[in-house]
Order: C-alpha cells, then structure tokens, then sequence
C-alpha cells in the first residue's frame, strides 16, 4: 500500500467508489463536494495535504468515506501501485482526471519554457491515459466503469496564449473520443468534458478575455449532470462553446483571424 493513503476502514463497504484528481483544485474540490454522500467512497488526489484534507472533511461531513493520497501522478510506477492497490480494495466506478496545469509563452513572440511544458504534457496528457491504462482492465472484469477526462474549449482550436495547453486538451479530446468506442461494447462509458473559463487559481492566473466565466460549482454540477447520463461530451458555456466550436469547423484561415480579432493573439 502505498505509504501516504489514508485509508478509511469501512471504505470497502460503499456501494459506489469516486475516484478524483486534482481535487484540491475548483473544479476537482467542487466535484468532491458534489458527489459527497453516504454510501460513496471518494478517492481524492492533491499534492497540497493541508487544502486536501480540509476538501476529505467536508466530504465526510456530508457522509462519504474518503481516501486520500498525494503521490506523484507522473511517476508510472508509483500511480500503478497506487491504482493496483485501490483495486484490490474497490474498483473505481467513475474516474475524474482532473488534475491538470497550464504554461503561457514568456513574451510576445516566445515559446513556452520546456520544462513548463514536459510537466504539462505530464499531468494534461500522459497521466490520465496512464490511470485509463490501469484502470480499464478493472472496469471491464466489473462490467462496467465510467472514465472522466478533461479537455476545455481550447481543444476546439490552439490558442496564441496557451499553446501547448491547447495542444494537451485536443490530445485528451481525441483520446477519450477514440476509446468511448472502443469501450463501449463493455459498459465502460467515456466522457469528454469541455469547460470554458471556470473560476480557480489556473483561471486567475491566465492572460486574455475570460467571457462568461462560471463559478467552480456551476460547473461542477453540469459536469456531473453529463456523467451520470454518461455522455460522450460535456462542453459549456453554450455561447462560448458554441462559437469555440465554429473555430474547429471553419475554413483554417477564418478561425486564424477570428482568434486574432477576438483578442487570443496576446
Ligand atoms: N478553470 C478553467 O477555466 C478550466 C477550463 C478548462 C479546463 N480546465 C481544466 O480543469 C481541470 C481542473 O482545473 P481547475 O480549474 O480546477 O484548476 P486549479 O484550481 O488550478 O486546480 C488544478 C488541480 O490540478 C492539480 N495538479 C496540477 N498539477 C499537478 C501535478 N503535477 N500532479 C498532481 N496534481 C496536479 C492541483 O493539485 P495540487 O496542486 O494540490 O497537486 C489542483 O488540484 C484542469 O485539467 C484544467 O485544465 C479548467
């Protein structure tokens, strides 16, 4: 086991099992809150123990058993002793991947710092399709299991601002397209989930417009409207979404001078 779970002793006895990364952030902490209940064994992951435990307790104060861990996502072989080991006790019946991070150019006309963006290619990308490898033979023995993957309307087209985040959230889009498919004859249902601005520290935190940014709960409650009716995608808000989507469809040389209009370029 690994050394940092805390494992809650009747944890096995929950009829239904949650697992969350990143849930020490907005959208994560919110999706914990919200799938608090008796008779759910929440998993919640975060690197900050002091902000995850404080999300455990208002968990379990809602009636949920919780586990948590902070162990390192990106390392391969401490996530399968991780995932191996939630296994063995109760088989994750919805995977959130939420743990995610974004990198800004350093200036106008600079790329991304690398290190920046090997870390982010880590966390956005190689991670949640490592937990999928890990976690879909489980789900398949159940017969069934729901994967959660986390894109944003920036998969719909790169963005100036963010461009190896755009590139990781068209990467995790396609992935979970490809294996809803691919999973479905088993009862192993795959959603996408798209969100626009959401309110967080990685937000705050990024440069350009933010129209219609939702609160963390907002979003978290249609996210988990989407899961629980297993869909294949989950975007939002509709005028955003909408208009992202235009940019995804339209002749490239539109969308390059859509972006640049709507302010995207700086
Ligand atoms: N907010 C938005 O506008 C928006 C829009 C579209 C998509 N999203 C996506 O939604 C997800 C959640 O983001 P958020 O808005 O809730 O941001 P947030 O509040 O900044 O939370 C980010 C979460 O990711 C975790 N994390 C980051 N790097 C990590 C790493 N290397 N290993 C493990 N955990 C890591 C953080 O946990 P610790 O620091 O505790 O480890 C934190 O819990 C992300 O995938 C993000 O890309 C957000």
């Amino acid at each position: 086991m690994p050394s940092n779970a805390k494992d809650n002793e009747h944890a096995v006895n929950a009829t239904r099992c949650v697992l969350i990364t990143g849930a020490t952030g907005a959208i994560g902490g919110a999706l914990a809150k919200l799938y608090a209940a008796p008779g759910c064994h929440l998993v919640l992951h975060g690197r900050q123990a002091t902000e995850l435990s404080l999300v455990a307790d208002k968990c379990r104060a809602s009636g949920a058993h919780v586990t948590c861990s902070s162990i390192d996502l990106t390392n391969e072989n401490a996530l399968g002793e991780w995932l191996q080991h939630i296994c063995e006790q109760q088989v994750p019946d919805v995977m959130i991947a939420c743990a995610g991070k974004n990198t800004h150019p350093t200036g106008p006309g600079e790329l991304e710092d690398w290190e920046d963006v090997c870390a982010l290619l880590d966390i956005n990308l190689k991670t949640p399709i490592d937990m999928t490898r890990h976690l879909v033979p489980a789900m398949k023995a159940c017969g069934k299991g729901q994967l959660v993957l986390i894109s944003s309307l920036a998969g719909w087209h790169g963005l100036p601002t963010t461009p190896s985040y755009s590139a990781s959230k068209a990467g995790i889009k396609a992935y979970g397209e490809a294996l809803r498919g691919l999973l479905a004859p088993y009862n192993v249902g795959v959603t996408v989930i798209m969100p626009g601005y959401v309110t967080s520290r990685m937000c705050n935190a990024m440069p350009g417009p933010k129209p219609w940014e939702w609160p963390p709960e907002r979003a978290a409650r249609v996210i988990k409207r989407g899961i629980d009716a297993n869909r294949a995608r989950v975007s939002f808000p509709f005028p955003l979404n909408f208009g992202s989507w235009w940019l995804a469809v339209l002749p490239a040389g539109i969308s390059q001078w859509l972006v640049k209009r709507l302010g995207f370029d700086q």
